[in-house]
């Protein structure tokens, strides 16, 4: 088997982001329904462990840990400086997690002496009150500013925020967010909202394009653009005339970035899904349950990526919602 994932498209495979639980603490309206009648479906965390060791032989350079809430995951810390310690001299591992903050204060050194590089906090608005209607927890402001600052003593940054607008909900929040960034020393990157709720809300009319946040930016102080970091980078960058703060912008739906996706994903549940929006997903972990050696996971990661999507087709005719949202699927 050749050692590297390239699917029919010609496109790299080297970013693998696992999910390590669906349970989460929140309740983003954009999310979930709030219904809690859910069954949680997790492996252990030796298992993620296993395949990851498995894509790691496969070329895989950057692994991001997500969920639900990865952390509400017992083993959290163990199953990070396990991945760490699979580091070798000449191969680059980028190993970072998203999380939605609210545990990170008390987490965030822990995580970083375990030896995670890098971590994302979701953050949809720096009004606690805006916060508390899209979370539906009362205190996450709180909680969450303690994390990011944490995170950023800990050595875990620069610290990246995301937030995802909502017409209607948070969208007056982007000139408070550009403050946030020169404030705190953070990468805010707003994302455009997909189609990947629970409650089938989305509509295009509730996306808030890169263009209308460009233009909002630009009503505050004059925008310039910073060149990407690398090919397969999800966010437009963007800084002040003054070169202070950092601001992404992730464009799904109207500037699409599938040509260059080097992503694949593992459910919770050990299922391998080669675009959030796939129809599809392909059971590593029943495999892997049966009896399947490490060549035979790889010989079916390798099939898997084979069939990776070209693009997805958000807002076009024909669109099909993926089976599962957002907390499912893994951001
Ligand atoms: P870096 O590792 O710092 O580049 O972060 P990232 O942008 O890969 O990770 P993050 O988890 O912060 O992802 C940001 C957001 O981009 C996600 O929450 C999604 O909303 C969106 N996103 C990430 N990957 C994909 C993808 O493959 N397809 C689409 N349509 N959106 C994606
Ligand atoms: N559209 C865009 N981003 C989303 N996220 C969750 N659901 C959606 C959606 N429907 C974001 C979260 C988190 C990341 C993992 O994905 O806010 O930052």
């Amino acid at each position: 088997l050749p050692s590297r994932l390239i699917d029919k498209h010609g496109r790299a495979i080297t970013d693998l982001r696992v999910s390590i639980t669906d349970r989460c603490n929140y309740k983003c309206v954009y999310c979930r329904t709030g219904n809690d009648g859910a069954q949680y479906s997790e492996l252990p965390i030796a298992d993620y462990l296993r395949i990851v060791k498995v894509f790691l032989a496969l070329g895989i350079e950057k692994i991001r840990l997500t969920g639900g809430e990865p952390l509400l995951r017992r083993g959290l810390l163990d199953l990070v400086s396990e991945i760490a310690k699979l580091r070798r001299p000449d191969v680059p591992l980028d190993l970072a997690l998203t999380t939605n903050g609210h545990l990170l204060e008390s987490l965030a050194q822990p995580l970083k002496d375990a030896g995670l590089d890098r971590i994302t906090v979701s953050m949809d608005a720096v009004d606690p009150d805006i916060i508390e209607r899209i979370t539906r927890v009362p205190g996450s402001f709180h909680h969450v500013l303690a994390g990011i600052r944490a995170a950023q003593r800990a050595g875990l940054g620069p610290v990246k925020v995301n937030c995802v607008l909502l017409r209607g909900f948070n969208e007056d929040q982007i000139v408070s967010f550009a403050r946030f960034s020169r404030d705190e020393g953070v990468i805010v990157r707003f994302i455009e909202f997909m189609p990947l709720e629970e409650d089938r809300s989305w509509t295009p009319a509730s996306v808030v394009p890169l263009r209308e946040v460009v233009e909002r930016l630009g009503e505050f102080r004059p925008v310039v653009s910073l060149s990407a970091n690398t090919l397969s980078e999800t966010a437009r960058r963007y800084t002040f005339d003054d070169g202070i703060g950092e601001i992404g912008i992730i464009a799904p739906v109207s500037q699409a970035f599938c040509g260059h996706c080097s992503r694949i994903r593992l459910t919770s549940d050990g299922k391998l899904r080669t675009c959030l929006f796939s129809q599809s997903e392909h059971d590593l972990y029943g495999l892997m349950h049966r009896g399947g050696s490490d060549q035979e996971m790889a010989a079916f990661i390798h099939a898997t990526v084979a069939q990776k999507e070209a693009r997805h087709h958000i807002g076009e005719e024909g669109f099909l919602k993926p089976s599962r949202s957002m907390v499912h699927i893994g951001g």
